[in-house]
Parts: C-alpha cells; structure tokens; sequence
C-alpha cells in the first residue's frame, strides 16, 4: 500500500502539467535573470528570437500586468521595444513600450507607441490603448537593456499578441527603423496571462517553487484513477524522469516518498 501511494505520488508530480510548470518557472535562461531589489515577477519566458526574454506578474483582480522586457539593442545606442498587439500579429496596431538608449551615458529613456505601421515615429510618446503606469528602464548585463512597465489590460483579457524589436540607432529622441532580418520579422508570440502560472492575486512576490505553483489540482484528478493500477517500477521510471527535467520537482517525490514509507 505504502509503495502504490509513494507510486502515485510521483506520477502525480510527474504530470505534464506539473513538468511544464517546472520548465517554465527555471529550465530557461530568462530564469537567471538578476533584477534590483524589488523587482520580480511570477513568471518568465525566453522569447523564440532576437535573445529576448519577458518577465511578468498578472494580477487578474486588476486586469494589471508588470512586466519587464530583456533584450540587447542591435548596436550600442539603440533600443529595445515590446508590446501588446490588441488588433492583429505583426507590428501594425502594436501598443509599444520602447526604451532608448541613444549616446547618453543616462538609463535609457521610456516611450510610448501606437504604431500603426511602417512609419517613421517622432521623439515624443503617443497615448496606447493600455494605461502605462511604471515607466523605467535600466541596463543589465551583457548590454542587454531592461524596459520596465505595468499595463492595465483590458477586463477579461485572457490571451494577447506581443511583439518585441530591437533596433541600432535613434535620432531625435526617436527610435530608427530596426533591420528586417528573419529574426526581426520572427519577434511575435501569443502570451497567456489567465490561466497560466504568471497570475498573481497578490502584488508581485518570490516566484513560487515550481511544484506548488503549477499545482496537481486539475491534472491531480485525472491522473489517480490510473495510477492506482500501476506497478511500483513504472513509479521509478517517472521519478528518473522528473530528476532529469526537474531536480526540484525530483526532491519533493522523495520527501513525499519517504514520509509514507
Ligand atoms: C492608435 O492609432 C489608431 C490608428 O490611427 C487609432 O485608431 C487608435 O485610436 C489609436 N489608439 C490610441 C489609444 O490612441
């Protein structure tokens, strides 16, 4: 009995859900990521080009989402920009958040974009569809650039285009026109911010250790009727299984492990 309850409890913690909360909250290198004092968020995700990464914290009770975006300009003096795209995928109708660098010694500069298209933008913010409240950037290591912001989304926004660039130069106060390599015309994702691990109803804290925040709880119910049936071995090529993708997830199956037996 001891040994088909120690079984299930590591395939409990085994489950999909669980494994991709864990790679979510530390497999990636978004996850090494040293912010100031007082800056952290639920969850991070390395962005699919241009060595991007988002950081964010949803708070769901507030229709707030606090992100801070990681990227290195295209060249020293430039700019890194990231938004929300309420209306399609690519760059048109992007709400965006640009920090410039340009020649001064000083952190870069936050703006505000509607774009709404491929047309030159001016030195001067334009108002966005989000309220955009905690503008900062500051510069981070390998001299990556990180925008800092929180915006009010929409009530009942589940999921959103976002869209990121980097660009070499600015002029004027004014981003200039970024390359158009494959990977600038690759800088867009759907990003989640109900449901996922990122919602926060609290303000922004520690990350939650992997297993708790991914919780068992849906996956829980559905993966205990068949694992009462399975021999105790199976258990053991799933724990071998959670220890080479998740080492957290690995300690907490053998705590569990051992308090049963
Ligand atoms: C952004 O620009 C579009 C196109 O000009 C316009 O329809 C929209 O109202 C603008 N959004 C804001 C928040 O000003």
């Amino acid at each position: 009995m001891a040994h088909q309850l120690a079984a299930m409890l590591v395939l409990l913690l085994a489950s999909p859900a669980a494994m991709r909360a864990a790679a979510a909250a530390g497999a990636g290198a978004c996850a090494g990521e040293k912010f100031p004092a007082g800056r952290t968020y639920a969850a991070c995700e390395d962005l699919p080009s241009l060595g991007a990464a988002l950081h964010w914290t949803y708070d769901a009770s507030k229709s707030s989402l606090s992100v801070a975006f990681v990227a290195a300009p295209a060249g020293t003096g430039g700019w890194v920009a990231w938004g929300l795209n309420p209306t399609g995928e690519g760059m048109a109708g992007t709400q965006a958040l640009v920090a410039l660098k340009g020649s001064s010694s000083s952190a870069p500069t936050v703006k505000t974009y509607n774009i709404t298209g491929y047309v030159p933008l001016g030195g001067a913010s334009t108002p966005i569809a989000f309220p955009a409240t905690d503008l900062a950037a500051d510069e981070g290591s390998g001299g990556k650039i990180r925008l800092y912001g929180k915006l009010q989304l929409h009530k009942g926004m589940k999921s959103v285009n976002q869209v990121w660039q980097v660009g070499s130069s600015v002029t004027g106060g004014a981003p200039d026109k970024h390359a158009f390599g494959p990977a600038n015309l690759a800088s867009k994702a759907k990003l989640v911010v109900v449901g996922s691990k990122a919602t926060a109803t609290s303000p922004a804290s520690e990350p939650a250790p992997a297993p708790m925040a991914g919780g068992p709880s849906p996956s829980a119910g559905s993966d205990s009727g068949a694992s009462s049936s399975v021999a105790p071995t199976a258990g053991k090529n799933a724990a071998t299984a959670a220890a080479v993708s998740a080492p957290a997830l690995a300690v907490v199956a053998l705590v569990g492990f051992l308090a049963i037996v």
